[in-house]
This record gives structure tokens, sequence and C-alpha cells, in this order.
């Protein structure tokens, strides 16, 4: 069992791809035997330290016998590796092995690994081609799609970039299974999301399967990476550079930053993003639009996935919260663009949210 998902089938054609979900890596040599990818003479696979252990050979292996070369490139596993310095040695490679044009490389990982090689492929010689295959959770249900790369410079975050379409997204669900429990935890942060912004039925699907998602049945994590896909690339399609809905995907965003800022970034992404997700269902219902049972039910399918709904009062403070969601850049002449839910599946951007409304959604996710 596979599903396809095709990005931007009817726009222009260096921006259309395949999204390939399967529960191995076989599919991916056939799309060098037939869909135009036999164009390549080399190819280089750039992966992290733990993904190399783990799936490198098996990628070599599937890879062995087209009529192309093999690189591999790999780099230290984590955050801290997304940097010039990686990404220079990573130039430096391709320099050395005369990569031009008609290569490829493949970004086989997380997200950090993505983002990374789908910027080095944005930049080098201009711009050459790349395929994604993500294997987080998060990578596969985020970012792999929608064309963003990039680095951190120093302290800033993603703060040099580019958006860069690769030509494949390839999934194996399977790969899930050595994910350590925390990372799929946080995947399941972004995969809820997208069932609150835009999916009411996706939503249910998920708070119906959840035991199934849990002990990562392969047919099940199908559906659900699958029906998250469904949701982003339709968002990214219509507004591929952030200028309109493309924001609802930021929901739970706006306090979770500042609160993973202010942890020092010692709490995970993922698990940030959840507790902002009840900030801002708490604000959705207090302007009216969610109830208290809408509330208690995202709640309870955040928790059955380990995330965390509320942040501890001896890590920050509520004014601490507030001045670090403010300082955030995504304001609106000093007004906060927030995403709220008008109803379950129904994202919307409102700059109604004054600060005492705010102040009260901080009280609401912290706990003594
Ligand atoms: N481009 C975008 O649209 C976008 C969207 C969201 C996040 N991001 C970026 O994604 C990054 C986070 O991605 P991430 O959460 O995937 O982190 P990550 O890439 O650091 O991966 C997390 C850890 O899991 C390990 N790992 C990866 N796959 C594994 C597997 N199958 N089995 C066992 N271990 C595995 C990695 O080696 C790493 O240690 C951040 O840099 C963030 O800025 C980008």
């Amino acid at each position: 069992m596979n599903k396809l998902i095709i990005v931007n089938e009817n726009g222009p054609a260096e921006n259309k791809y395949d999204i390939s979900i399967n529960s191995n890596f076989e599919g991916l040599k056939k799309y060098f035997i037939k869909d135009g990818f036999e164009k390549y003479a080399k190819i280089c696979v750039v992966t992290d330290s733990n993904v190399a252990k783990l799936y490198l050979n098996e990628i070599e292996k599937t890879l062995s016998g087209l009529n192309c070369k093999i690189f591999t490139h790999v780099f230290d596993a984590g955050e801290a590796s997304k940097n010039c310095n990686t990404l220079n040695k990573l130039y430096e490679e391709l320099i050395i092995n005369h990569f031009d044009r008609h290569d490829l490389l493949i970004a086989l990982g997380g997200g950090v690994v993505g983002d990374l090689c789908g910027y080095c492929a944005a930049t080098y010689l201009r711009g050459i081609d790349y395929i994604q295959v993500p294997t987080t959770l998060l990578s596969q249900v985020d970012s792999s799609v929608g064309g963003k790369t990039a680095i951190d410079f120093m302290q800033y975050k993603n703060m040099v970039g580019a958006f860069y379409m690769p030509k494949l997204v390839y999934i194996n669900v399977n790969v899930l299974k050595t994910l350590d429990d925390e990372q799929f935890s946080c995947g399941m942060g972004e995969v809820i999301k997208h069932g609150l912004i835009r999916d009411k039925e996706y939503y249910d699907y998920i708070v119906a399967h959840k035991e199934d998602i849990a002990l990562k049945r392969p047919e099940s994590l199908i559906e659900l990476i699958y029906g998250s896909l469904a949701i982003k690339s339709q968002v990214v399609q219509i507004d591929p550079k952030e200028k309109g809905i493309r924001a609802y995907l930021n929901f739970g965003h706006t306090v979770g930053h500042a609160i993973e800022k202010l942890s020092d970034y010692k709490l995970y992404h993922g698990q940030c993003v959840a507790i902002g997700m009840m900030a801002a269902l708490y604000l959705s219902k207090r302007m009216g639009y969610v109830d208290e049972q809408d509330i208690e039910k995202a709640a309870a399918i955040m928790r059955f996935f380990d995330l965390h709904t509320s942040v501890d009062k001896s890590m920050m403070d509520e004014n601490a919260i507030l001045q670090a969601t403010k300082s955030d850049k995504k304001m609106d002449n000093n007004r906060i663009r927030f995403v709220i839910l008008k109803d379950i599946g129904e994202a919307a951007v409102t700059l109604d949210v004054t600060d005492e409304m705010l102040l009260d959604a901080i009280r609401y996710i912290i706990k003594a």
C-alpha cells in the first residue's frame, strides 16, 4: 500500500513534484528508472550521523545498479550542525567531486538535514536538483514539503534561507520505528495542528485511530501522513510565500515560540507548539468560537501522544512569556497577528487579541 500526492500539479513545471508515501525504500529506485530521474550523472546522499548508521546502507543498496555514481556526505546529528560550517563542508565535497547542474542531492534525515541540504541545493551553482527523504515524523508531515530551506546564523534560527522546491519527497513510514518517543510526539503536535486548522474529519480520524498510530502500524501511519500532507501541500500551493493562509500553519506558534525561547531551547519545538495551541484554543473560546468540550478533546489527544498542555510556573513567569510573545516578528502595527480557530478545522487570523486577553491565555497554560 502506498499513496501519492502531486504538488503544484497545474502550476509551473519547476514547482511540480510528487510526494510518495510508502512502507519501504524500494519505490525510490523506480523513480530513477522511469520518471526522468535517470538523467542524473552523480548523486550525493546527505545525512546525519544517527541516520547514517540506520539507513544509509539501505539507501545506497536501493540506488545501486543505476547508471550514476553515488557519493555520501555525513555530518554530526543535531540543530547545532545547521550552520555555515557544515554547509561549507558540503559545498567543498560537491566541488571536489565536480558536481554540476546535471547532478542531484538527496536529503536523508530529519528537518535539520532537509533544511541544510535544501539550502545547499538552492545555492550551489545557483541551484541544483534535490530530493527529500524525510525520516522524522516532523519532517515527513511538515518540513520536507513547501520548499522552505534554511540554516541558522549565530544564535538566530533559520536566518539565512531560500524557497526552493524539491524534485520529489519520498517517505518510508517504517523508519519511524527507530525514532525516539519524544521526537514522535513532537511530530504528532504538527499532525494534530493540521487537523485543527483545516480538516475536522481528519482530526476525528486521528482521535479514532490513536492506538494504531501510537503502535506505528504502517497502514495507519500512511493514512495519517497522507492526510497531514494533503492539508499542508494544499495550503502551501495556495500561498507559497506566506502572504495569506500559510500563516494558519503558525497556529500555536506565537506563544509556542516564546516558551521555546524562554526555555533556552531545552523544551522541544513540538512540545512548545502544543502548549501554544492550548493558549490559542483558550483565546478561540474566549472570542466565542469553540467550546470547553473542544478544548478538552484537544488536550486529551495531545496528552495521549505525550505532548505537554501546560508549562511549569517554576520554569518561566507570565510576564516574561507575554513580553517574549510580543517581541516575536508576527506583529502588525504593534498588534499581534494571532491564529485562532473559528471552529475545529477552520483557522483564521485576528488582530483583536489584546494584552489582557493574551495574559489570560498565558495564565491558562501556566501550572504551579
Ligand atoms: N523547512 C520547514 O518548513 C521546516 C518546518 C519545521 C521545522 N523545520 C526545521 O526542522 C528542524 C527540526 O527537524 P527534526 O525535528 O526532524 O529534527 P532533526 O533533524 O534534528 O532530527 C531529530 C533527531 O532524530 C534523529 N533521527 C532522524 N530520523 C531518525 C530515525 N528514523 N530514527 C532514529 N533517529 C532519527 C536525528 O539524527 C536527530 O538526532 C529544525 O531545524 C527546524 O527549524 C523546518
